[in-house]
């Protein structure tokens, strides 16, 4: 084989390994396997001095052009897979601007918002009335005209947090019935759900914490309207295989007054650790509205009579969604109001 046919054959050798080459590392061994120091190219190119000087020129000129050529077409390629590496890289990275956004996130309700809007839903159904009232009250309201002797314990400042000119924040929702009262006539049938404030923290209470007052006034109303309203109220909101229990109780507000007790919602009565093993529940205070309440609003007790109730919404929602602090309620932590 002379010189011109060993460059030919190592020149298509090269050309064949450039264009298969297929990303720029192996691009890279093929020019160091015949341009490198130590390449085929290279060492012919050295060993060009030990020809005879006849044939030196011819053969230098045949081993130069073949370099430079596979110099050429090694930058060709090495042009070419960078474009290609670009072209991918692009379109990897393609963003379809008219795809809807994802809604990552979507807002949930607060667990206490939804226990209040199926409270309000169930009382709804039954005839009552939603009503706001202020969370900003006077001692009148939140005491006196329902009851309270001057000297009751919920007076005292441990409880009740007071503002200045005489103000204090309610301490419950029954104000609610004071100023419902003294606006409208009876028959009425109202609930008024909302805020109170007491100076108050643990796991259980929180010092502002959300009440559902409800009360109904008429002619002929008996205890046994409002066990009928309870269970009917407690049925819906935890299922109609829930058992209720009235105990005898004391508000300055109502007599007679009962607490009511609801089976475990856990353990079905059994006994367990949420009910402290007695298998009970409580979750409401009500009562028939007292006279003397009745009178403060100036309303003929002769011929009226009402119920009255009020349940924490905290104490339902715990219940209803198995959580044991309050304090998860109102730390904010979004991942905690994700679940609902
Ligand atoms: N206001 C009472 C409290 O905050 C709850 C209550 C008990 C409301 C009996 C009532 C009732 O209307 O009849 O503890």
């Amino acid at each position: 084989m002379d010189f011109a046919e060993k460059i030919e054959r190592i020149r298509q050798q090269a050309e064949s390994d450039i264009r298969g080459a297929e990303g720029l590392p192996a691009l890279e061994s093929v020019r160091a396997r015949y341009l490198g120091r130590k390449g085929e190219i290279t060492e012919i190119l050295k060993g060009l001095r030990l020809l005879p000087p006849g044939e030196r020129p011819k053969a230098g000129k045949l081993a130069n052009d073949c370099k430079v050529a596979l110099t050429e077409l090694l930058g060709a390629r090495s042009g070419e897979l960078a474009g290609n590496l670009e072209v991918k890289r692009l379109k990897d990275e393609e963003v379809d601007v008219t795809l809807p956004a994802g809604m990552k996130y979507p807002g949930k309700l607060h667990p206490i918002t939804r226990v209040f809007d199926e409270v309000i839903r169930i009382f709804a159904s039954m005839g009552f009335t939603a009503v706001d009232s202020p969370e900003i009250e006077t001692d009148y309201y939140n005491f006196e005209a329902l009851n309270f002797q001057a000297d009751h314990p919920a007076r005292d400042m441990q409880d009740t947090f007071y503002l200045s000119g005489g103000k204090l924040l309610r301490t419950h929702t029954s104000p609610a019935q004071i100023r419902i009262m003294e606006e409208r006539d009876p028959p009425l049938a109202v609930i008024a759900p909302g805020k109170c404030y007491r100076c108050d923290a643990d796991v259980s209470h929180s010092p502002m914490f959300h009440q559902v007052e409800g009360f109904l006034v008429d002619e002929k109303v008996t205890f046994a309207d409002l066990k009928g309203v309870l269970t009917a109220f407690v049925h819906g909101i935890f299922s109609p295989d829930v058992k209720l229990r009235f105990r005898p109780s004391f508000f300055p507000f109502t007599e007679p007054s009962a607490e009511i007790d609801i089976s475990c919602v856990s353990c079905g009565g059994a006994g367990c650790r949420l009910c402290g093993g007695a298998g009970w529940l409580e979750i409401l205070g009500a009562g028939m509205i007292h006279p003397s309440v009745l009178e403060s609003v100036k309303y003929d007790t002769g011929r009226f009579q009402g119920f009255a109730f009020g349940m924490g919404i905290e104490r339902i929602a715990m219940l209803k969604y198995g959580i044991d602090d309050i304090r998860l309620f109102f730390d904010n932590d979004i991942r905690f109001i994700r679940q609902f």
